[in-house]
């Protein structure tokens, strides 16, 4: 059975509350449920955390195991360079999510410290982003 991380940043816990008409109304729990029903045959983890030490350990943690990583960052996306660092550490193939179209949006959004480390990147496709990374790293 395949394993996938999904890594959450800061703020994102907040996704159903946060700037419903940028991130939409629907909290990321809820949607997990969706995400879990279309792939059964996958053990899918979920992490989220607002503190950038955490999600590297968790990174660090299972990013040996996993077949993938999904991650978004939030807004470490654009300023951690250590977030990278713990991507190109670890074995597992990653990809990055954004929920909105970060290049429709303010400047400093347009640049991500990640996007070199992961395989891809899906942006501005709401949370089906994270659908469709995972069927990439599925694949693989
Ligand atoms: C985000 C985009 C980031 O710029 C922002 O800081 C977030 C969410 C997105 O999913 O669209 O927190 O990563």
């Amino acid at each position: 059975m395949k394993q996938i991380l999904i890594i959450n940043g800061p703020n994102l816990n907040l996704l159903g509350k946060r700037e419903p008409t940028i991130y939409g109304n629907r909290s990321f729990v809820d949607y997990l449920k969706t995400v879990e029903e279309l792939f059964p045959d996958v053990q899918l983890r979920y992490f989220q955390s607002n503190h950038e030490g955490e999600l590297i350990d968790k990174i660090h943690e299972l990013g040996f195991d996993m077949d993938g990583i999904v991650i978004n960052a939030g807004a470490y996306t654009h300023t951690s360079i250590a977030i990278a660092d713990a991507l190109s550490a670890v074995t597992a193939p990653a990809v990055e999510v954004h929920i909105s179209n970060v290049h429709a949006r303010e400047s400093f959004r347009h640049h991500s410290y990640l996007s070199a480390k992961c395989k891809g990147v899906v942006v501005g496709l709401g949370l089906m982003g994270y659908e469709m990374a995972i069927r990439y790293l599925i694949s693989l």
